[in-house]
């Protein structure tokens, strides 16, 4: 059997709302992440991806409740205050930096959030990470302010940051939608290297099914709060079994940067259809949810 580095049963996050009932947008699903893969999440707008993500890393909007009836992180049952050792990764590194404070002065408290060294250590420790994302005159960009640097550069500092917190796990929620093509290239190109190098586990959510087939070893399509398939990338591309994957695999999009994949017209649910469903297993490694009783075809 596969170890695991995540693995969560019956999650559920649920968004209180002041004059109206609180709403349930993650659906109690199971999310089991291999350890030392790299694993696609894709999904329209709006599916749930992110606020799954954000509840694995207890970074949710003080709304936002999340539930689940177990979770192992690397094996290990975590108790609900202790973090874990995963480090997320945004489309848009600028809300993640303050304007105001140098490149260095992140790096730096991050390192000195994770170790007990000087200042003199920490910054020579963040000028080495900086080097080793492929930042040039590192020791010069550690003085610069982030709108100094390109949108490259800054997730580049963004993933240097990441794993200055020393994860396991590496979470990059869309981490080039906002970067031209060669850039969204580099940075892949970054990741892929770093997840062999230091043995992450990475999970990589993307509107793009080509660089889930260029980068990762499995996938999760999430549709209105619920993973409805999952499996390897063979599987899924391949056999679909879901109607929303099939539906997402034909509008599969151009190659136009700005285009939102999903919104899909061609695919709705029934109420009962959204009710009464179930994983199923139709390989090892493939899962489909299906309406209950549906087991067949
Ligand atoms: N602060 C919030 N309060 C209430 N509901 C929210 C809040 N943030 C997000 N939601 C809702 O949660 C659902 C899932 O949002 P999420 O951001 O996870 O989608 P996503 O799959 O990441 O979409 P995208 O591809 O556009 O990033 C959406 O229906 C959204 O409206
Ligand atoms: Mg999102």
């Amino acid at each position: 059997m596969k170890e695991n580095i995540l693995e969560i049963k019956d999650l559920s996050v649920t968004f209180k709302k002041k004059h109206h009932p609180s709403e349930q947008i993650i659906k109690n699903i199971d999310l089991t992440i291999p350890k030392g893969e790299i694993v696609g999440i894709v999904g329209e707008s709006g599916s749930g991806k992110s606020m799954t993500m954000k509840s694995v890393m207890s970074i949710l909007p003080s709304n936002g409740v999340s539930k689940y009836s177990s979770f192992l992180f690397d094996g290990k049952t975590l108790d609900s205050k202790e973090r874990i050792p995963a480090a997320m990764i945004f489309q848009d590194p600028m809300t993640s930096l303050n304007p105001l404070r140098t490149i260095g002065y992140h790096l730096i408290e991050v390192v000195q959030r994770f170790q007990k060294v000087s200042k003199k250590e920490a910054e020579n420790l963040a000028i080495i990470e900086l080097e080793k994302v492929g930042i040039t005159l590192a020791e010069k960009r550690m003085k610069q302010y982030p709108h100094e640097l390109s949108g490259g550069m800054r997730q580049r500092v963004m993933i240097a940051m990441a794993l200055l917190a020393k994860p396991q796990l590496l979470i990059a929620d869309e981490p080039t939608t906002a970067l031209d093509v060669t850039i969204q290239a580099q940075i892949l190109n970054l990741i892929r290297k770093l997840q062999k190098e230091e043995d992450l586990s990475v999970i990589l959510v993307t509107h793009d099914f080509g660089i889930v087939a260029g980068m990762c070893q499995s996938i999760r399509v999430m549709y209105d709060g619920k993973i409805v398939e999952e499996g390897n990338i063979d599987d899924v591309f391949y056999h679909p079994a879901h109607d929303y994957t099939k539906e997402l695999l034909k509008a599969i999009p151009t190659g136009d940067k700005n285009e939102k994949l999903y919104s899909l017209s061609g695919y709705s649910e029934t109420s009962e259809e959204r009710e009464m469903s179930e994983m199923i297993a139709i390989s090892e490694t493939h899962r489909v949810l299906k309406k209950r009783g549906e087991r067949n075809g």
